[in-house]
Parts: C-alpha cells; structure tokens; sequence
C-alpha cells in the first residue's frame, strides 16, 4: 500500500463524519488499517426508545459508507465494499478498501464537493419548483443502491402523509420515554458539544407548510430555534418516500446508502430535503404507511424536497473521537 492509498482512506473517514445521522447522533466509529477501513456501529449511540431494532442507526451509517465510497472515487481509487462481512460481528457493517486507481467521473466530483455543504432542513421552502429532470434522476438514484425513491404527487396522499406526521408527532410528544430520548440528543445553544440536533438548525416558530409537516420538538420548552422569517417559505416541496423491498439490517443499509446519494445529488443542484421520521418509529403506523402508501415496500424514509435560500449549521465530532 501506497502513502497515497492510506492518504485516500484517511480522507474517506474524515468525509463520512458529515453524513446525515438521526439526530445527528454520529453511530460510527472507523478503523483504518493501511489496507482498508472497518465501518463500526457505535450501539451506545443508538436511540434505544424510537430505534430499538437499530434501523435508523444502520440507514445513517450507510450514509456514511456512500460518503466513503464517493470520497474514495474522488480521491482516485474504485471502492471495493464488502457489507457485513463477519456474521460473527454484527457490529461491523461494512470494510471498504481502495481498489483500482481510477479517474474521478464528473459525478463524483459533482457528489463530493456536497458532502460537507449538505445541510438538513427544517422549514417550508420558498415556491420555486424542483424540475422533473432532477427527481426522475434521483429516483435512478435510489435504484442504483437497491431502494426505491417514489415521488407522491397526488394531493390527497401528501395530505395524508402529513397528518401521519403530525398523529405521530402527537404520540410522541405525550410519552415522556420519546420526549426524554429527544432531549438528550438536542443540542442547546452556544453548547461546546459535537452531536445532536443544534438550536440554530431548526426554526423557532412552528412550520408553516400547507399541508403542514410536524417538526419534531428539539427545543422542548425551551426559546430555541433560529428567528429567520418563514413567510415566503411555505411551500412543502416535493414529498418523497424512500422504500425497500425487504427490510432486514442489508436493506437499511442499503437505504442509507441509497439517501446520502439522493441528497448530494440534490443539493449539488440546490435543492434540500426536510425529513419526517416520527411515523417510522411506531410499528402500527409504519406498518399503515407500507400498505397504504407504499405498495407493500418497507418505508424506511420520509422527506420533502425543495429550495431554501436558508443556511443551517450543524456539528461534527472530530477524527479522534471516531477512529479507533
Ligand atoms: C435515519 C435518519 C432519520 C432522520 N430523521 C429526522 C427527522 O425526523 N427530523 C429531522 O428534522 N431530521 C431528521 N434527520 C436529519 C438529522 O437530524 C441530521 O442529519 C443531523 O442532525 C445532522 O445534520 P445535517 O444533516 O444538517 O448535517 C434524520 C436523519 C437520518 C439519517
């Protein structure tokens, strides 16, 4: 192994710290060996109320791989990904090792210049329309990592949805278990710490799509939440569903994958996504939802897409925090 291969590796790690993650709760750890990184679940990260089976844990590592796969690409060297490789090592979710010296497609560098601007948005967007050409691309997206990007265009489905969101919310809310779960990862203002959810990333007043979307309550009580002004942000963007066909540990992390394509895909064309998750994390409602809206495929994310002129900032925890 060259000193650029290991360069390649490190870089990869230092890439995937900026993957989306539920509440920003960074569920990896990485160790780099001179022939190959072993992507780690982080289980005491792991939300132990709304995600006991490990779900959204193991879709945003797998955001985090597609983000190692990319910068690999971009720093010259095809990925070769093996995915749960040791059954006798649940933990470790994937090695990926710098294979054939490649050229960086346009692609790749179009997807990794995003992989640190990429932000989360928490608002309504202004009502500029996200072309088609993007979505039917994204949806190629999702296909290309095994999962299913289906774009609900009919009215009545999104209103729906968005009632899904805000009964889930509801339920939420009034169990202490959840609402605890959520404090802890809600980062307060002007705090030090390098996880969570951060007070300047989501809007101080309630959100004001029409059909309204509900936002999970991070601030809790609290006066958090950026003061920008939502009046011309009212539109819901466009409502997708991520989906696959199975729903074993494989397929999430195979959505993972599939979701950190679409959204640097997405934002390289300046356009954001909001998710929507609290209607995943209660069996019967999700079990609703993969009959109802999902044609029998297991939902795994729920998101709007559109265009703010917003900046949010988010955290990372450093390198050394994350590798072993
Ligand atoms: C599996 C998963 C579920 C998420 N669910 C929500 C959600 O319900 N609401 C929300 O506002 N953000 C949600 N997020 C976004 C994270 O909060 C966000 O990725 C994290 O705070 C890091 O911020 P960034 O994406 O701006 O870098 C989710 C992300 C993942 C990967």
């Amino acid at each position: 192994m060259t000193a650029t291969t290991t360069h390649a590796l490190d870089a990869a790690v230092e890439a995937a710290r900026w993957a989306p993650s539920v509440h920003n709760t960074q569920p990896w750890s990485f160790a780099v060996s001179p022939e190959e990184i072993s992507l780690r679940a982080d289980t005491d990260r792991k939300l132990r109320v709304s995600d006991e089976g490990g779900r959204e844990l193991l879709i945003s590592c797998g955001a985090a791989l597609f983000t190692m796969r990319t910068a690999l690409r971009r720093a010259g060297f095809e990925p070769v990904v093996r995915i749960l490789p040791d059954p006798d090592k649940p933990a470790l979710l994937a090695t990926v090792r710098a294979g054939a010296p490649i050229e960086p497609d346009k692609r790749t560098r179009l997807l990794s210049a995003e992989i640190e601007r990429r932000r989360t948005h928490r608002a309504g967007f202004v009502g500029l329309p996200v072309p088609d050409r993007l979505i039917d691309a994204l949806v190629k997206d999702a296909a290309g990592e095994g999962a299913k990007l289906t774009p609900v265009r009919s009215p009545q489905a999104v209103e729906v949805l968005a009632a899904l969101t805000r009964a889930a919310q509801g339920v939420q809310s009034a169990d202490r278990r959840f609402s605890l779960e959520v404090i802890r990862w809600a980062r307060p203002p002007g705090s030090s710490r390098q996880d969570g959810v951060p007070a300047e990333g989501y809007p101080r007043e309630p959100v004001r799509t029409d059909p309204r979307f509900a936002q999970r309550d991070y601030a809790w009580r609290h006066d958090w939440g950026g003061k920008g002004d939502q009046s011309t942000q009212t539109s819901a963007g466009v409502v997708a569903l991520l989906t696959t066909s199975g729903d074993s540990r494989r397929d999430w992390i195979a959505a993972g994958e599939a979701l950190q394509r679409v959204l640097l895909h997405a934002s390289a064309y300046g356009v954001s996504a909001a998710f929507h998750t609290q209607v995943l994390e209660l069996g019967h409602l999700r079990e609703f939802l993969r009959q109802e809206l999902c044609s029998g495929e297991f939902p795994q994310m729920i998101m709007r897409l559109g265009i703010t002129f917003e900046d949010t900032n988010s955290v990372r925890r450093p390198m050394s925090d994350l590798t072993e």
